[in-house]
């Protein structure tokens, strides 16, 4: 499929996934909304897609809030009608099930999975649901299998990849729903997570960015709700 001239949210779009996947479909021709808590992290991104040539909006936005992932799908109106969410956003905390607190565990849940509600209930609602487009959700291979010290977060990404495969049946294939599983990667969240790791042997951004982008152009043949894993 032929991005060239579509709009796209990547909520995220600050830095690591989300701001490598920007900066790709940007590549691609697509306009892309930068939604994520930071602005000044926007900001730089959005410098460096102009500087490249590319179109990009910022909206900061924070994803837990309803009336926020609102506004910002109003602002991307702006840019023409919105037929590409890519919801990347998220946070992880590496604790033991027994240290994490009520309000460390009700973050993740309202930033990775309501998050994710909110943001493909407003892309719906603005009318993807009666002229189509494509939603990919960031799972992650903790999404498949659960990790020790990663209980809230492993919940948070199986949850996405439960409310992907049912999002599918109700709207595929108007709209194309997909999720994504990426393995370890290089960016700040794996860092504050596994600050011991070798961070020399992680995939790139850029990798996963890169799947997002070929899932998005049809360039890879996946089930409608199913997951790809980049591993
Ligand atoms: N890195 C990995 O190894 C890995 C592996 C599998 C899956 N993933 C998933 O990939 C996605 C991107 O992670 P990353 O590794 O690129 O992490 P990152 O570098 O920490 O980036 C996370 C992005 O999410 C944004 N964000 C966090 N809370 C938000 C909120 N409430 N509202 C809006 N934006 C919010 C952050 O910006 P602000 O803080 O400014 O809001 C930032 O732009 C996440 O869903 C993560 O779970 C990562």
């Amino acid at each position: 499929m032929q991005l060239k001239g579509k709009v796209a949210v990547v909520t995220g779009a600050g830095r690591g996934i989300g701001a490598a996947t920007a900066k790709l479909l940007a590549q691609e021709g697509v306009k892309v909304v930068l939604a994520s808590r930071t602005r000044s992290e926007l900001e730089r991104v959005a410098d460096e897609i102009s500087h490249e040539g590319g179109e990009a909006l910022t909206v900061p936005t924070d994803v837990r809030s309803v009336a926020q992932v609102k506004a910002m799908f109003a602002a991307a109106s702006e840019l023409g009608r919105v037929e590409i969410l890519i919801n990347n956003a998220g946070v992880a905390i590496r604790k033991r099930l027994i240290d994490t607190d009520e309000k460390e565990f009700d973050n993740i849940m309202a930033t990775n999975v309501k998050g994710v509600f909110l943001c493909c209930r407003e892309a719906l609602r603005s009318g993807m649901l009666e002229r189509g487009g494509i939603i990919v959700n960031v799972s992650s291979g903790m999404g498949k299998m659960g990790f020790p010290e990663l209980s809230a977060y492993c919940a948070s990404k199986f949850a996405v990849l439960g409310l992907t495969e049912a999002l599918a049946y109700e709207v595929s294939p108007k709209v194309k729903v997909y999720a994504v599983c990426p393995g370890g990667t290089d960016t700040a969240m794996y860092r504050s997570l596994y600050p011991e790791d070798d961070f020399s042997k992680l995939r790139s951004p850029e990798e996963v960015a890169s799947a997002i982008v070929a899932l998005c152009k049809g360039e890879v043949k996946l089930d409608y709700g199913s997951c790809l894993e980049v591993y």
